[in-house]
């Protein structure tokens, strides 16, 4: 239920392994595209595995949720729990979907919660349904959170570290074991609750890491010091790993900004001032303030300047622009009164929708024309394309040559050799 990135990729991923899957979604846009052979999102791989499984006759598409839930031993929800404006968690979605099925039920079903949702939901659902069952079957609800990156979804899908299944009672336990068995994955059993923390624990741990190398990366700059030298000092010990510790101008996504809220407001209503976690949001919104700040202090005066932007998506590999760092960053140049010149991989179109109208931003069809007539340029997404860019074409058609990396894809002496005045993050 629900063919967003978990429910599409993670559907699409059973069915490679040999399940039988039915993707139900509410909107009929979005399956009709799908029944089509179009894929809503850009994610490497996706699209293949759709249409070999599709084939295949194990993948299929509807609007109907009474014929995915007739038709399925495991239900899995993968709606959407947006967050509200005070940062906790709206899980109307799922509330609706977990009537949905209590209303359709009529044989013993698994009913598998694989969104982020606050710990204690999968109780909620329990009661939900069971509430609502009009045939009054037998019924189990799992926790099954999911930890796949986008733009490497079906990578992260096909060979996950871990699999974590939060159970009430064994009854549902051989399914699941036998739904992942093609995975080779080593596989946790827990209780409800701790399978849901594990999932807000792991985001945040996550971006806290993040947070702890930008704020690394300030005190390299204060003394000269290399955030990537130390990165890979401390990276090199088993026990702290080199992984998330890329000083940025600041995480971003559908996921770390809103997971972070959500457990400091789960925390809160549990009486716990997780203070820790604030500090990460607040070292993450400085991030971005103090690469804006690089910026106006080195062109000092926005306003009719014309700085080209590189990267449009939150991260690489994806069209997704939510919550991207890469807009919040475009957004505060324009309102300071410079005109954009913009270019992202796969993001552009999606990034259009978001940012205002504006006679101040183009958009540009090729990465290496995009920087022609700036005054600056701004590598704001880590594309691993970014790096073939043609610097020296870069030098000569920039008015002045100037490169603000907020991902620190180049190296600082080169790009001083090819006469750059550059600046990155922590270097
Ligand atoms: C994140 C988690 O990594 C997944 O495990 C989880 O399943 C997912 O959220 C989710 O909850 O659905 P995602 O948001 O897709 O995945 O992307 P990440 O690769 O985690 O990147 C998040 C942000 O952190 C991006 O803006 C990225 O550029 C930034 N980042 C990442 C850094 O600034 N530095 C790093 O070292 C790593």
């Amino acid at each position: 239920m629900g063919t967003g990135y978990v429910g599409l990729v993670s559907g699409t991923c059973f069915a490679e392994v040999g399940h039988t899957v039915i993707c139900v979604d509410s909107d009929a846009k979005k399956v009709e595209l799908l029944q089509a052979g179009g894929i809503p999102i850009y994610e490497p791989g996706l699209e293949e595995l759709v249409h070999k499984n599709v084939a295949a006759k194990r993948l299929s598409f509807t609007a109907s949720r009474k014929e995915g839930i007739e038709n399925s031993d495991i239900i899995f929800i993968a709606v959407s729990t947006p967050p509200r404006p005070d940062g906790s968690v709206d899980l109307s979605f799922v509330e609706a979907v977990a009537r949905e099925i209590a209303g359709a039920m009529t044989s013993y079903k698994i009913i598998v919660d694989k969104s982020t949702v606050p710990v204690r939901t999968g109780q909620k659902v329990s009661e939900t349904i069971e509430r609502y069952c009009k045939a009054k079957v037998e019924f189990d609800v799992v926790s099954n959170p999911e930890f796949l990156r986008e733009g490497f979804a079906v990578a992260d899908l096909m060979k996950p570290d871990r699999i974590v299944i939060g159970t009430r009672s064994q009854r549902p336990v051989q399914a699941m074991r036998d739904l992942y068995a093609p995975f080779n994955a080593p596989i946790i059993f827990t209780d409800i609750n701790s399978a849901e923390l594990i999932k807000h624990a792991a985001n945040s741990f996550l971006a806290l890491k993040i947070s702890y190398i930008n704020a690394i990366s300030q005190i390299c700059e204060a003394t000269g010091a290399n955030v990537e030298e130390v990165a890979n000092g401390i990276g090199m010990d088993d026990r702290i790993g080199r992984r998330f510790l890329n000083a940025s101008l600041g995480f971003g996504g559908s996921c770390f900004p809103k997971d972070l809220s959500a457990f400091i407001k789960i925390s809160e209503q549990l009486g716990i001032d997780f203070r820790l976690l604030k500090e990460v949001q607040a070292i993450n919104a400085a991030q971005m303030e103090r690469f804006v700040a690089k910026i106006t202090d080195t062109l000092w005066i926005l306003k009719d300047k014309r700085i080209c932007v590189l990267g449009l998506a939150f991260k690489q590999n994806t069209d997704d622009v939510r919550m991207s760092p890469a807009l919040t960053l475009c957004q505060r140049l324009v309102q300071g009164g410079a005109s954009l010149r913009v270019y992202d991989p796969k993001a552009m179109e999606k990034a259009k929708a978001v940012l205002p109208p504006s006679d101040q931003v183009a958009y540009v069809a090729d990465m290496d024309s995009a920087p022609e007539g700036c005054d600056a340029v701004v590598i704001a997404t880590e594309w691993p394309e970014f790096k073939k860019l043609d610097l020296e074409r870069m030098r000569k058609s920039l008015t002045h040559p100037i490169m603000f990396d907020g991902r620190n894809l180049f190296d600082p002496a080169e790009m001083e050799r090819l006469g750059f005045i550059y600046k990155s993050i922590g270097r």
